[in-house]
């Protein structure tokens, strides 16, 4: 059996080759343009008969990643791949997982049914799951979602003095508590209400003085950072420290990080999307699930 091939859908070369270096595979290359008129050309290695293909996309703002990915899934199926996987680093659409008023759709199962129709497996890093369990309640294909946690506590370890972690709101509690627990710190959840997409309120409950203790705020995704501008508002009161904001996924649209540097925030995320703000490397986390579902059941001759 060969050694699983990487292909990097574009922005993507770097992780696609620490994937292929951790997980014993070959990087093969992708060609990707747009014509003139928006389309989409993609060329991939003419040899793919028989070979386990990994398919290497983040879909942070995924709406014109998409059409090119399942392009190339499906290109990677007609040239003979035995098997195509997906290694999404940030897995989008997995916020709308309920039908809050009637005739919305539930974009999460959309999407899930889509991805599951076009590959045989999914990787990726901390989904945001929130009313679902697991990735298996909306994707009907193998998945495997890997954890940042104990990088994240390595990173607070290492680079933080005295801190005191704050999860912005309930939801967050789940990553805040194991953080917390890996990296020997205090912490505490505020309590957060949503009233729009670009506004929410959050209140300092349960914060008491923070004295010489950094506040470091967790979080799996920023995307307009108005959780987090918020929730810096929050804690100033009680603490004299600039806070670091610590999150899984730093997707900072609208300017979300310029905004949060003026804040007074130190930035620090993984890398599952590309950003200045990338501290802590989440690549050794998603290469062992990758090659065990690249290769299901079989020892790879590397
Ligand atoms: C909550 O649902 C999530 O854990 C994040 O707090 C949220 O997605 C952040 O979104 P934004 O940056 O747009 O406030």
């Amino acid at each position: 059996m060969s050694a699983p091939l990487f292909l990097a859908l574009p922005g993507n070369q770097s992780m696609a080759e620490r994937l292929a270096a951790l997980a014993g595979g070959d990087v093969g290359a992708l060609e990707s343009r747009d014509f003139p008129d928006g389309e989409t050309y993609l060329c991939l290695p003419a040899d793919l008969a028989g070979r386990s293909v990994v398919l290497v996309s983040t879909l942070a703002h995924p709406n014109g990643k998409f059409l090119p990915l399942v392009f190339a899934a499906d290109a990677a199926r007609e040239l003979g791949a035995s098997r195509i996987g997906l290694v999404a680093p940030y897995l989008c659409y997995m916020r709308q997982d309920a039908r809050f008023k009637p005739g919305e759709a539930v974009t999460s199962r959309h999407f899930a049914s889509l991805i599951s129709h076009h590959f045989d497996w999914l990787v990726t890093l901390d989904p945001h799951l929130h009313r679902y369990k697991s990735l298996d309640e909306i994707y009907s294909i193998p998945t495997r979602a890997a954890h940042a946690a104990p990088a994240l506590a390595k990173w607070i370890r290492d680079h933080v003095q005295d801190p005191f972690l704050i999860g912005p709101d309930e939801e967050s509690a789940q990553w805040v508590s194991g953080v917390a627990r890996a990296a020997g710190a205090d912490y505490c959840v505020l309590k957060k209400q949503r009233l729009g997409d670009r506004d929410v309120r959050v209140a300092p409950e349960g914060l008491k003085p923070l004295g010489a203790r950094t506040p470091v705020l967790v979080d799996d995704i920023i995307s307009s950072g108005k959780t987090a501008q918020q929730a810096i508002k929050a804690i100033a009161p009680f603490s004299h420290r600039p806070p670091v904001v610590l999150a899984v996924h730093g997707v900072f649209s609208d300017g979300a990080d310029t905004a949060l540097e003026r804040a007074g925030a130190q930035l620090v995320t993984t890398n599952t999307v590309v950003h200045p703000s990338n501290r802590i490397d989440i690549a050794e986390f998603l290469a062992p699930p990758a090659r065990e579902l690249a290769n299901p059941g079989k020892e790879l001759t590397t």
